[in-house]
């Protein structure tokens, strides 16, 4: 467990596109009852029709609920996308913008994650925002700029508040995180993107969580890092027993 950290640490469970109603039911009873009053935030980002299950089964207790995404309009003829006033209705306090697999599978731009960000704002939700290299941009040696243009677009339209994941995207589901020196590496970079973008102050407060093959077994080196906040957790996230071990581990 880390103490130094002047910011909360957070950590976020992506379950993706898993899991039914029964079992998300059965997921929140076992994590509720090993939930040791611990002091780092937790979220749990779920799709859409398991929202009604996981807020009922949280209700009232610690732990945070979150859209996987969010459209930039906040109603209209858009089928098949959710609007933020519809997550909010729905019990949600967070919501992902800009995920990876949202980027490779729907073409999203970094123009639009922005623009999904200030609706999450304006919806009162906050907006974890994710960045990240693919492996070619990494080989070519792209990692900072890439990460600094996604950041600065995001942020264009200054969503307050909002959190940031670093998930490089040759970590996601492959089993091969990051080694905590190159996280640390990519989450300073990112927090100096922040301070040249919001000033000094701003950027000391803001939490960078890393996200890419966390697990329980690699979590307590990655959040020694001074600039890593917490994790954003796919795999790992959908068995409670894991989840909690890797929350227990930040405290
Ligand atoms: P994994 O933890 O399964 O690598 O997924 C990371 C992720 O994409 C979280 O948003």
């Amino acid at each position: 467990m880390r103490s130094q950290n002047p910011r909360r640490l957070l950590i976020g469970g992506n379950w993706k596109m898993n899991l039914l109603s029964r079992q998300a039911r059965d997921y929140c009873q076992a994590f509720v009852s090993g939930w040791e009053g611990f002091s780092t935030e937790v979220v749990l980002f779920v799709s859409s029709p398991l929202l009604p299950a996981v807020a009922e089964s949280l209700a009232s207790g610690p732990i945070g609920l979150g859209g996987q995404d969010l459209h930039p309009e906040s109603k209209g003829a858009f089928t098949g996308d959710v609007s933020g006033p519809q997550l909010a209705d729905a019990g949600c306090s967070w919501v992902l913008c800009g995920h990876s697999e949202r980027r490779r599978d729907h073409g999203e731009s970094d123009r639009l994650v922005g623009r999904k960000a200030a609706a999450a704002v304006s919806n009162s939700l906050t907006p974890l925002i994710c960045v990240g290299e693919t492996e070619e941009e990494r080989e070519r040696q792209e990692t900072f700029s890439v990460l600094k243009r996604q950041l600065e677009t995001a942020l264009e339209s200054r969503p307050e508040p909002f959190a940031l994941a670093y998930e490089p995207v040759w970590a996601i589901g492959t089993g091969r995180s990051a080694t905590p020196e190159m996280a640390q590496q990519a989450h300073q970079h990112l927090r100096e993107t922040l301070a040249d973008l919001l000033g000094d102050e701003a950027a000391a407060t803001k939490r960078i969580l890393y996200g890419g093959s966390a697990n329980p077994e690699n979590a307590a080196a990655l959040i020694s890092q001074p600039d890593i906040d917490g994790f954003l957790v796919g795999g790992a996230s959908l068995d409670p027993e894991r989840f909690l071990a890797m929350i227990r581990c930040c405290g």
